[in-house]
């Protein structure tokens, strides 16, 4: 996989966590790659998994898996992931004051690094740091919780990181996690997103694989 492609990216945190091998095959024909939510009730109020479980993610499927560290201190846990599997690793700006060492530390363990920022952080912060990334996560929710209402001001920061890197030449993938749907795919798209992280959007749907397929198509994306 080339970057950046627009992809859709299953979040596995709205799937049945007793079933996670049967409904990451459920939607990996329409998927480019596996999100994977690390939470650990600090730095978020909620609580979920951590590289014992991403090592098992990692035999269970032949996507690559991204891990979304939503933790105080991720710097800590970087060979951790490393070692269990993760290929993409994003941590949040909001924890990380020296984000420099850990976006290098994450390259130097061989993943690929992005940074996550929350609704209330600027795209400005990132400036410095951006040609250091393979991504950035714009949040459109505030992290924590599957199945939350999109926030639309997330599309000016999506547009605004496009124009950055373009002024740069980078070549930056964008990606989009929070209240990912049909409904609010179209302005994502206009906007210049990549990656696309959607939840509920695909597990708490009645047939998860329709859904993934139909925002599959809406994107374009198509397993080579
Ligand atoms: C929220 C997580 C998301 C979550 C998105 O903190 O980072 O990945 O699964 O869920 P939906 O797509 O339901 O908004
Ligand atoms: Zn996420």
């Amino acid at each position: 996989m080339s970057l950046p492609v627009r992809l859709l990216a299953p979040s596995l945190l709205s799937a049945d966590f007793a079933h996670l091998a049967r409904d990451m095959a459920r939607v990996e024909a329409y998927s480019g790659m596996m999100h994977v939510d690390v939470m650990d009730g600090h730095f978020v109020p909620n609580i979920t998994l951590g590289p014992p479980v991403v090592q098992c993610l990692k035999a269970a499927t032949s996507l690559p898996l991204d891990c979304h560290l939503m933790i105080e201190n991720p710097g800590r846990y970087l060979k951790a992931f490393a070692k269990a599997g993760a290929t993409y690793l994003s941590v949040h700006q909001e924890a990380c004051p020296h984000l420099h060492r850990t976006v290098q530390g994450i390259r130097e363990e061989g993943m690929r690094p992005g940074v996550a920022i929350n609704p209330a952080t600027p795209v400005d912060s990132l400036e410095v740091i951006l040609p250091d990334l393979d991504f950035v996560l714009v949040m459109s929710v505030n992290p924590g919780f599957g199945g939350q209402k999109f926030l639309p001001a997330s599309l000016e920061k999506i547009s605004k990181l496009r124009k950055m890197a373009q002024a740069r030449g980078l070549d930056l993938a964008v990606q989009v996690d929070g209240g990912v749907t049909r409904e609010t795919l179209p302005a994502l798209l206009d906007a210049g997103a990549h990656w696309f992280v959607a939840g509920s959007a695909i597990f708490g749907a009645p047939d998860p694989t329709a859904a993934a397929k139909e925002l599959a198509d809406m994107m374009g994306f198509r397993r080579s």
